[in-house]
This record gives structure tokens, C-alpha cells and sequence, in this order.
């Protein structure tokens, strides 16, 4: 296994709309394990495909550490979603901090739904269908938005957006530290 660099925000692979896996393989395989590490590794709760520069419909979550201090939340240890399908359920829209590996340094509210259905492959290519609400639910709708092109920023209005312009130039140009690997920027987005 190896710790991948994480591709940062203005990265244009991050606003592409990623492609379906076609079927399993010994390297969609060894990416999983890989992208486990580096999610790991940056101290994440979650990681999609396109961080890491692979523009494919693929994520991994542990949001353990968050749902082992709900009661009332299921233990969800690490997933592996390929392919999802997410619906958002009609539920109580939740404002909560989030941040990104691929936006190291920045931390903002972003509102959400507290339910969806997803159905996807696992890492047998077995399918699954869930019901999520909570911190896992938050999760995967972050990392959702991820292999749909859609940052955390996006949700967050002009003004905000505004203030952050300085600290998102300094992610883009590598001068925000981050505790683990990103890769520099091949290409910008106006
Ligand atoms: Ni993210």
C-alpha cells in the first residue's frame, strides 16, 4: 500500500463529472487499499477517487471515530462505495462544519439533509442499499459531490466565499500547509 499526493482544489479533475468502473480489477483493487492509506494517513473520514487524480466513480469512508461517540448512530467503520447511486430523502436540513483534504485549512458550515438512500458496489462488486443519516450521511454526501465535480465551497454564499478567496489562492498555490502529500496543480480553472 502507499500514501498517494492529494490533488488541491483548483486541480480540474475535481470539477469533472467521473466515470463509472467497469468492472473489478487487481488495480481498482490496489487503489482501494491506497486510497484507505491516504485518507488515513491525512487523518480523514473519507477520500474520492478524483482527489487523488483518478476521475473514477469511487470512495472510501470511516467515519468510526464519529459514530463510536453517538449512541444512537450505527457503527460504521470503513466503507467502500463504487458506482453509488445517492437519493436525498426528504429530512431535516443539518448545518455542520466540513472540510476537505483537497482544501487543507479551511473549515466551514454547510447545510445538508440528514437522510439519503445510496445504492452501490462494494469492494466485492456485491451490490448494497442504505438508508444513512447522521455524521455517516454527511459524510458520504461530501465525498458524493466529490465524483460529481462539487466541492464543500460551493454550498457556501458570495460573501463567504469572498473572505476565503486569499486562504483558497494559498491552498491553490501550495503555500497552505497540510500535513500530508498534495500534489501540485496541473492545470487551473478561471
Ligand atoms: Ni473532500
Amino acid at each position: 500500500m502507499s500514501i498517494l499526493p492529494i490533488v488541491t482544489y483548483n486541480d480540474s479533475v475535481l470539477r469533472q463529472k467521473a466515470k463509472s468502473i467497469p468492472e473489478n480489477s487487481e488495480q481498482i483493487q490496489t487503489l482501494i487499499d491506497d486510497m484507505f492509506e491516504t485518507m488515513y494517513n491525512g487523518q480523514g473520514v473519507g477520500i474520492a477517487a478524483p482527489q487523488i487524480g483518478e476521475s473514477l466513480r469511487l470512495f472510501v469512508i470511516d467515519a468510526d471515530a464519529f459514530t463510536a461517540e453517538e449512541e444512537d448512530e450505527k457503527d460504521c467503520g470503513p466503507l467502500t462505495f463504487i458506482n453509488p447511486v445517492m437519493k436525498k430523502l426528504e429530512s431535516e436540513k443539518i448545518a455542520m462544519d466540513e472540510g476537505c483534504l483537497s482544501i487543507p485549512g479551511i473549515r466551514e458550515s454547510v447545510t445538508r439533509p440528514d437522510k439519503i438512500e445510496v445504492t452501490w458496489l462494494d469492494r466485492d462488486f456485491k451490490e448494497q442499499k442504505e438508508v444513512f443519516s447522521g455524521w455517516v450521511s454527511r459524510v458520504i454526501q461530501h465525498e458524493y459531490d466529490h465524483i460529481e465535480g462539487v466541492l464543500f465551497i460551493d454550498y457556501l454564499g458570495s460573501f463567504r466565499k469572498r473572505l476565503l478567496r486569499t486562504k483558497l489562492g494559498q491552498v491553490d498555490s501550495g503555500e497552505m500547509p497540510a500535513d500530508y502529500p498534495v500534489m501540485p496543480k496541473k492545470n487551473v480553472l478561471s
